[in-house]
This record gives structure tokens, sequence and C-alpha cells, in this order.
């Protein structure tokens, strides 16, 4: 079961950056790369619950800001030989407008 959220157009989350979203509790963070793509992740390193809606995005990866692990954006896993992953959420883009799956966020957050 998906429940699509319109969350914002693709405009409204910074190049290189990212947009944070709460709902349930968790707080997901939507992340815009050079090529236009986005991604959600949960916003908490993997290593100390760094932020990494404030951490930049190169390729399709972010560099948390705590201590510079590299988070992939499509898994959510840190790049070896760093190990654990952010919880992923679906999103997708349909025009300008961006899309995340709030049944997925409700289902982190049980
Ligand atoms: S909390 Fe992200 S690298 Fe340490």
């Amino acid at each position: 079961m998906t429940e699509w959220l319109n969350v914002c157009d693709i405009a409204d989350i910074p190049q290189l950056g990212a947009r944070v979203v709460r709902h349930g509790g968790i707080h997901v963070a939507v992340f815009r790369n050079a090529a236009d793509e986005v991604f959600a992740l949960e916003d908490r390193c993997p290593h100390k619950g760094g932020p990494l809606s404030q951490g930049i995005v190169h390729g399709k990866k972010v560099t948390c800001p705590l201590h510079g692990w590299n988070i992939e954006l499509d898994s959510g896993c840190a790049v070896a030989p760093d190990e654990g992953c952010a919880r992923e959420f679906p999103i997708k883009i349909e025009g300008s407008r961006v899309w995340l799956d709030l049944a997925a966020v409700d289902q982190a957050a049980a």
C-alpha cells in the first residue's frame, strides 16, 4: 500500500541540499541533486544520528555534516568502510511535483 503525499515543488528543495518533512515523529530529509533527482531518507545519520539534511549532496551521495560519513542517497547506506543505513522512503516526481510515500513513513514510525 502506498499513500502519496505531495511534499512540494522540486524548486522548493535547494539543489545539492534537502528539505525536511515531519510525519508521525519521523523527520524525513528530501534531497535534490545536481541532476534534479530526488531521494528521501530518515534525517538521522547511521553513525551517531547527525542531520543528513544539513549535509552536502554530491552525485547520489550526501556527506554527513558531523563526521563526514558518505551516505548513498538511493539506499541510505554508508559508503564502505563505514557501516549502517538510514531508512530510505519511496519518493517520485510527477511534472515538477514531488511525492513521498507516507504509508512507508508510518510503517517506519510504528
Ligand atoms: S553522525 Fe554522521 S558521520 Fe557521525
